[in-house]
């Protein structure tokens, strides 16, 4: 939760008052200067007539982030440790004590080490004019103070000189104080656009923190802007950029993540106007295939995809990636750092795509041979985190990498699964969907997907426990559609219904036309088996028989009706190894033991052609 800009701020209160604390946001401090003179009147004017100590948090930049008064702040001790990347907290705390002597007490030492503050400046008053300043900052023994100074000599007081020797001592403190810049502290930022569909909504942002949480980002703040048409420039509007950037120097924010797609001049400008990295949310969800590539092949379709996304973004970039240091956003697979020279990206996008051609190439032969098997193929398809591996797990006990985070699931698995009727099938896995699934990766994973446009049937798993699951399945619907597949014979599974109250299940299943199901426990799993098995041509099996000469008119619907791989004709009848459906061979097999020849058990009469004529 974001904190407001004056804490402490007793309920009744001088509208006049009010309004000078509120006008302390617009002091602007020299970033070398520990104190302004007209910092330390003002909140020694302010101490003096509310009779309270009033002080400031000034960031490095020296823009003041809160206001404060009295003694109790509510959350901020928290916020501030929170922001601590690594050594200080970026922060000075300028504070004027209700009195003319201002030695910081020892509740006030306390806090500038609990927190570590870059400096602590305690300035003290009589009757609202100012007297003398204290300045503290830590060393590696504890805080260090300096002080009575006056007024004038608070001007020479340097606060870069003392925050970087501050940070050389705490640096040779033990403990590794690079520990806390592991987590990336971002904010989520999105575009409203009344009336137009396609732009954010608290639903996507939700879907965007997971996201960033997938990728290993704290996120601090997120903010969904409202305008009647985007900016071209820098997408939420001037204005709003202002907003943003004292928002990122509150929060040391490393990140800003923009929920939209940015133009590779959006991307640059809001970088140049906020100061840190700026990613969009295809950069996000490159990143996170990234990590999260397990094959080769996988590892080379995200490379292409990276590198794809990066290279019209490169202008003057390559600077600005090597001073922003790496993190979410410049990670390729396999921990490599991406490469941001244009000519050698455009080389490496050259090899990556012949490798890939190459691999697409053992793939497609792959499939012949599942083809040539007559194995049926059923593709898993479904929004990201759906529970599509769980699913094959449960089915086949594959024991595929099953976790509650997005996109687990990169490289297609495949597995047999029985089905009830006799046969099998083979099951794949797909990579998960999602709402504007970047275009780099659609075409990157062209080969992987083409899992999909070649299946025989698609199992669409859809989270129905999910709020905006009909969100969702449009989204999916939608891909399917683009990548060809739209007309596929589908069975839609309606799954994690244990987590729905009672009644709903049916009702959805009711409205979809789905099979509800849960996964996780295992629950209508046959059902679901059973609609595969009736939307899939039907399911063959290999079997030797063997069809006396009595029962010749078998072998006509089997060479109609299956595939003859061999045929020896004995003294009293043929030996015949032969694929066709299953339900055809339990048929046969049934005639063959009652010693009959078709048509004559009961069914409709025997056609001229076929001895099985209600095939
Ligand atoms: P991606 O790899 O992102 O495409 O995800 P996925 O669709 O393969 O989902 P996965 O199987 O990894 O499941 C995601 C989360 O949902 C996991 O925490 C599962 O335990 C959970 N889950 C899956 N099925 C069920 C279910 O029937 N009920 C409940 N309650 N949770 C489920």
């Amino acid at each position: 939760m974001r904190l407001p800009f004056l804490l402490g701020v007793p309920p009744r209160l001088s509208p006049s008052i009010r309004q000078e604390l509120s006008r302390l946001r617009t002091f602007v401090v020299r970033e070398d200067l520990a104190c302004p003179p007209e910092l330390a009147r003002q909140l020694a004017s302010l101490a003096h007539r509310m009779q309270r100590e009033v002080g400031v948090l000034v960031s490095r930049h020296g823009t003041v982030v809160y206001g404060l008064v009295g003694r109790s702040w509510p959350g901020l001790e928290e916020r501030l440790r929170g922001r601590r990347k690594g050594l200080l907290c970026g922060l000075r705390l300028v504070l004027a004590y209700n009195q003319a002597l201002s030695e910081p007490t020892e509740s006030d030492l306390d806090l500038l080490e609990r927190v570590r503050l870059d400096l602590l400046v305690t300035v003290g008053h009589r009757k609202g004019t100012p007297t003398e300043a204290w300045v503290s900052f830590l060393d590696h023994r504890g805080p260090r103070v300096e002080g009575p100074l006056a007024l004038e000599e608070l001007e020479t007081v340097r606060s870069t000189e003392r925050i970087r020797s501050a940070e050389a001592a705490l640096r040779r403190l033990p403990g590794d104080p690079e520990e806390d810049r592991r987590v990336e502290r971002a904010i989520l930022v999105g575009l409203q656009v009344p009336g137009r569909d396609g732009w954010s909504t608290d639903g996507t942002l939700e879907e965007l923190r997971r996201l960033a949480e997938t990728a290993g980002a704290e996120v601090v703040d997120v903010v969904l802007q409202t305008r009647a048409r985007p900016d071209p420039g820098t997408l939420i509007g001037r204005g709003k950029v202002g907003e943003l950037r004292s928002l990122v120097e509150l929060e040391a924010a490393d990140l800003v993540i923009f929920d939209e797609e940015l133009s590779p001049a959006q991307q640059r400008t809001l970088e140049e106007e906020l100061g840190v990295k700026v990613l969009d949310r295809t950069a996000l969800v490159l990143d996170i295939f990234a990590h999260r590539a397990r094959t080769r092949e996988g590892a080379l379709q995200v490379e292409l995809a990276q590198l794809t996304y990066l290279l019209p973004r490169l202008t003057g970039r390559g600077v600005l990636l090597s001073r922003l240091g790496g993190g979410i956003g410049t990670r390729g697979p396999g921990e490599t750092k991406l490469e941001t020279d244009r000519r050698r990206i455009r080389a490496r996008i050259t090899d990556l795509q012949r490798e890939i051609a190459t691999l697409s190439r053992v793939r497609r032969t792959q499939r012949r041979a599942r083809k040539q098997a007559r194995m049926p193929v059923v593709a898993l398809v479904g929004y990201t985190n759906a529970g599509k591996s769980t699913l094959l797990n449960a089915l086949t006990r594959a024991g595929v990498l099953v976790e509650d985070r997005l996109f687990a699931t990169l490289d297609p698995t495949a597995r047999r699964v029985r089905l009830p009727g006799g046969g099998s099938a083979v099951l794949v896995d797909t990579v998960g969907f999602i709402r504007k699934l970047p275009p780099q990766l659609i075409a990157a994973f062209r080969a992987t997907l083409e899992e999909v446009t070649e299946a025989d049937v698609l199992v669409h798993v859809l989270d129905v426990s999910h709020p905006d699951w009909p969100m969702q399945r449009r989204v999916v619907e939608e891909i399917l559609a683009d990548l060809g597949a739209g007309a596929k014979p589908t069975v839609l599974a309606l799954n994690k219904t244990d987590r729905l109250p009672a009644g709903e299940a049916q009702r959805i299943a009711a409205q979809t036309g789905g099979v509800p199901i849960s996964a996780l426990h295992g629950i209508g799993l046959e059902a679901l088996l059973l609609k595969i098995q009736q939307v899939l041509p039907e399911p063959v099996t290999r079997v030797t028989l063997e069809v006396p000469y009595a029962q010749a008119g078998i072998l006509h619907a089997l060479y109609e009706h299956g595939r003859v791989l061999a045929r020896r004709d004995g003294p009293e009848g043929m030996r015949v190894e032969v694929e066709a459906p299953c339900f055809l061979v339990r048929r046969i097999q049934a005639l063959l033991q009652r010693g009959l020849s078709g048509g004559d058990e009961g069914g409709p009469p025997p056609s001229p052609r076929s001895p099985l004529p209600w095939i």
